[in-house]
């Protein structure tokens, strides 16, 4: 063992284990690169400011969370606790909305950092990948969205998770709505720190977990019931599209989430398996972000699913991804002139496409046909002294058990037709 481990929220991943990670991005990705999105990659880190502005200053993630460091020329960073404001600033400054084809859609994948306080399903570095349709306001691109998400869940195997879903309104009518909740919270039981939230940002205390709060909020106004027509108007088309497509949602008038730039289209992926941090994945419409940023008004909406926790959805549903074995040969050679032989033929058949392997260091034909089962391979090659000799090599069926010899300069096509 090192003296070193992983830091404190962090976890390594590795074989066989990450086979399933690398599967999961790639379930997420693959709806959405059938719908137009294109791919876009940003730097890990950006100035503080994008996110203190983008995010919000009262946020959790803002105030307490972010891992934040200045540069040797003096440069305020932050490594990126969100993908959001990142995506949208990239956009901007490679004028992507200008180019007169709006939305623009875009995907990406990638690690994410937030100094959370560690628990089962919560880490301090973990993995999302996440889209973002910018500059269009229509409810058929919530809807499209929301729908990508349901079917990347679906193709995985997943059945337990639940879509919540609610309108935060836009800047005509959350003003009055936050005014009257203000008032009304005011008038509450409630601590130093509850306090201060109102003031800053008192949709965020109806999102407090805490029983004690909850029992007060009985009676709360409710943004719903503040909605003006355009955003009803607006929630309603998105509802009707969700039912025409077949997704099932919850209304759930208390969503707020962690993030401030939200206006209208929120919800959030839940997933009954997996404890407090039960969030699998959560989005919404940001008309607002990039005027917070110094952009044009760019109405956009987005979504970003959690890797790990999709993964951890999956155990908690028992569903075995089918995935294709990392091994499907693996050769074995016995002496030096067939491992020269046979180390060709290795190559050979991993540029025609078939996963091989190789014993390395001089393994014994014992140990080696140990590590051929380990792999999972299908097939083994085995070749001696002998058998070069009479041009052949043995292919070895580990299913079954079955052994053939095959002429050398065969064995690329006998692999072929072997797996069928
Ligand atoms: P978020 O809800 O903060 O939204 O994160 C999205 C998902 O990332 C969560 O539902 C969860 O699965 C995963 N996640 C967040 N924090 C952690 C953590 N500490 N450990 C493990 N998984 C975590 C956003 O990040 C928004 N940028 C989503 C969005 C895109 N909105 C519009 N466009």
């Amino acid at each position: 063992m090192s003296t070193f481990k992983a830091p404190k929220g962090t976890y390594d991943l590795l074989p066989p284990d990450s086979a399933t990670y690398l599967a999961v991005r790639e379930a997420i990705s693959a709806p959405l690169r059938r719908a137009g999105y294109g791919y876009v990659e940003t730097p890990g880190f950006e100035q503080v400011e994008l996110f203190s502005r983008g995010v919000g200053e009262s946020t959790d993630i803002v105030t307490k969370e972010m891992y934040t460091l200045t540069t040797r020329g003096g440069d305020q960073l932050a490594l990126r606790p969100e993908g959001t404001a990142s995506v949208l600033r990239a956009a901007l400054e490679a004028n992507l909305h200008k180019a007169g084809n709006l939305p623009v859609k875009l995907w990406y994948s990638g690690s994410y950092y937030r100094y959370e306080r560690p628990q089962a399903g919560r880490y301090r570095h973990f993995s999302q990948v996440g889209a973002e349709a910018i500059g269009a306001e229509d409810p058929a691109l919530d809807a499209e969205l929301i729908i990508l998400a349901v079917d990347a869940y679906t193709s995985l195997g997943l059945t337990n998770f639940r879509l919540l879903l609610n309108s935060l309104g836009d800047k005509e009518c959350r003003p009055a709505y936050r005014a009257a909740l203000q008032e009304f919270l005011r008038g509450l039981d409630l601590d130093e720190d509850t306090r201060r939230r109102i003031e800053i940002n008192p949709l965020r205390v109806l999102d407090d977990k805490r029983e004690s709060v909850q029992r007060q909020l009985v009676g709360a106004p409710m943004l719903r019931d503040h909605l003006c027509e355009a955003c009803k108007e607006y929630h309603e088309r998105v509802r009707e599209l969700l039912t025409a497509a077949g997704v099932a949602f919850e209304d759930d008038e208390k969503l707020v989430r962690g993030l401030d730039y939200y206006t209208r289209t929120t919800f959030e992926f839940v997933h009954d398996g997996l404890g407090s941090q039960s969030a699998v994945g959560g989005g919404g419409r940001y008309d607002g972000l990039s005027e917070m940023i110094g952009g044009p008004a760019l109405p956009s909406v987005g979504w970003a699913l959690g890797v790990d926790r999709t993964v951890l959805a999956l155990k908690a549903e028992g569903v075995e991804l089918q995935l294709p074995a990392p091994t499907q040969v693996y050769a074995v050679p016995l002496g030096e002139e067939a491992r020269r032989a046979l180390f060709g033929v290795v190559t050979e058949l991993r540029r025609a496409g078939v996963a091989t392997d190789f014993a390395f260091g001089g393994k014994g034909l014992k140990n080696a046909m140990k590590s051929a089962n380990r792999s999972g391979a299908r097939f083994a090659l085995v070749a001696g002294e002998r058998d070069l000799a009479e041009g052949v090599v043995q292919l070895k069926d580990l299913e079954s058990g079955e052994q053939r010899a095959v002429a050398l300069d065969t064995v690329v096509g006998e692999v072929l037709s072997a797996q069928g």
